[in-house]
């Protein structure tokens, strides 16, 4: 398997609306899953630094549970104060196929 992809969680892990601690090289991650697709974020949201975990996520953003920030899953762009930054860690997720069925893989993206 290549350095950079890193299996994470199994598929039975995640369910459709599904939110899932992860750290990763460090950095501490939010997996989701969400109409399908898999995402991972910054657990923190950019606004006061409280984890994202449990935010409502609904039409691809998640909502902070604890002042509404909204970021958007797939860029980790802010769409709705008070979070004054966008995320600055949104890795791309991809389903793990072929001999690992069971599990996904996700390979850091740009940092926004
Ligand atoms: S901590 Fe997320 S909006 Fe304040």
């Amino acid at each position: 398997m290549s350095d950079n992809y890193h299996i994470v969680a199994a598929l039975s892990e995640m369910s459709e609306g599904h939110q899932m601690y992860i750290e990763l090289d460090g950095e501490e991650i939010l997996l989701c899953q969400h109409e399908g697709e898999y995402f991972a974020i910054n657990y923190f949201c950019s606004h006061a630094e409280f984890g994202l975990e449990g935010g409502s996520i609904r039409d691809g953003c998640i909502t902070c549970p604890y002042h509404g920030a909204e970021f958007c899953l797939k860029d980790g762009s802010v769409q709705a104060p008070p979070a004054p930054f966008h995320l600055c860690a949104v890795l791309r997720c991809a389903r793990f196929a072929s001999q690992a069925s069971r599990g996904w893989r996700s390979q850091p993206g740009s940092r926004v």
